[in-house]
């Protein structure tokens, strides 16, 4: 008999952060005083302008219809201006196909690249959604692991030492979620080389371009290594630039053949992304980046409060992280203690103790790929982000 469910989609795990967060948020509507570091979202509402555009399209008939599969047209044209205004990236409207989030632009860009058996070198930590969207496309994830000794960058060492002759894509992610890692120029441009010599693809996730901190750079792969040539998929959205997860806008750029073939398949999938949204992110493109940095002061606060407070922490290990909004200490030195009578062995396991003991959620980095260690996110209010870290600081100092 078969059974109920494919093995394809019995396959994919529950996003780990959208259960912690779920989770927390449970506890909260039943009246406990949860403080929630899980969500990947900024605390901040959408901007009135970026509002305003959508208010008034929603208002108007033309923009109750469906939109062209790859988008509006205005909206590609504008998304191909701001990425050689931000990245210094020269491309054409007809190359950027707009899609549902972020999400959906790395899920088609891994099923239109992938066979059956193609290799995608992933480095750990890496953002939960990857491996599901490699898996369902046939792919292979071979990780390539960091730690915190390296601020969590894999070198062109590693990642040679993970390349065999079935090595199709390489996923660059910088700014990184779940580490905040930001790859420096240098270390940009001989990856790039090294992909480019070996005739390796590049996705390259650039959601977090904005959110880079003290003396951090963003650096396009696009960009600082041409060798690449049309062998790379950029993918990237309005959510975290400006505080619009919700609208549900992102993009990928790519070469004709590949936006072609992703267009199809997202034809028949989704079609286009909702007209509204896309009035809304045309204003966010066309406009200017204020309110991002805005927020980015906001958070450059916060991260740095958050790491001070969790490196005083006995067993946590806080590297400062450079870009995105989120810190990602090693908590391995507390593994195996006890706390409030039980002793918890792995990051999972503690993480359920924290949310229980001190109503405080956190995501642990099994999530990840890395377990051992925690996710924190401070895109939340200045004052919940020192309550958080004040119970962590208390529970934990009781470990034993
Ligand atoms: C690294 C990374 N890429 C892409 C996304 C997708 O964002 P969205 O689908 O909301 O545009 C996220 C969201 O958490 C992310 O962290």
């Amino acid at each position: 008999m078969s059974s109920r469910i494919s093995a394809r989609i019995s396959a994919i795990s529950e996003s780990a952060t959208l259960a912690v967060d779920a989770k927390a948020k449970a506890m909260k509507a039943a009246g406990r005083p949860v403080i929630g570091f899980g969500a990947g979202e900024p605390d901040f509402p959408t901007p009135g302008y970026i509002v305003e555009a959508a208010v008034e399209a929603a208002r108007d008939p033309r923009f109750h219809k469906y939109t062209p599969a790859g988008g509006l047209p205005e909206l590609r044209q504008a998304i191909a201006d701001k990425t050689l205004r931000d990245s210094g990236y020269q491309v054409d409207a007809s190359r950027v196909l707009v899609t549902n989030g972020g999400k959906q632009a790395v899920y088609q860009a891994f099923a239109t690249l992938l066979d059956p058996g193609d290799e995608v070198l992933v480095v750990a930590p890496y953002w939960t959604t990857y491996p599901e969207a490699i898996k369902l496309a046939g792919g292979v994830q071979v990780d390539v692991v960091t730690d915190e000794t390296t601020g969590y960058l894999a070198s062109v060492e590693q990642l040679e030492a993970a390349r065999t002759e079935r090595t199709k894509v390489l996923l660059f992610v910088s700014p990184s979620n779940p580490t905040g890692a930001v790859y420096p120029r240098e270390q940009v441009e001989a990856i790039g080389r090294w992909a480019a010599e070996h005739g390796l693809w590049v996705v390259t996730d650039e959601i977090y371009e904005h959110l880079v901190y003290g003396g951090a750079e963003f650096t396009s792969i696009a960009t600082a290594v041409p060798e690449l040539g049309d062998r790379v998929v950029i993918v990237n959205g309005v959510a975290k630039t400006y505080a619009m997860t919700g609208w549900r806008v992102g993009w990928l750029i790519g070469p004709s053949d590949v936006v072609k073939a992703a267009t199809n398949l997202q034809s028949h999938a989704t079609s286009n992304v909702s007209n509204v949204a896309q009035v809304a992110a045309l204003a966010a493109v066309k406009g200017d980046l204020s309110a991002v940095e805005r927020m980015r002061e906001a958070f450059d606060r916060r991260r740095k409060t958050m790491v001070r407070m969790l490196n005083e922490i006995p067993g946590v290990l806080c590297p400062e992280p450079q870009g995105a909004f989120y810190v990602y200490p090693s908590v391995k030195a507390l593994l195996g203690k006890e706390l409030r009578g039980r002793r918890p062995q792995t990051s999972a396991e503690l993480a359920e103790l924290i949310l229980e003991e001190a109503e405080v959620a956190v995501v642990p980095g099994e999530a990840f790929g890395t377990p051992g260690y925690f996710r924190l996110s401070y895109a939340l209010g200045d004052d919940d982000l020192v309550e958080g870290v004040s119970r962590l600081q208390k529970l934990l100092s009781e470990a034993v």
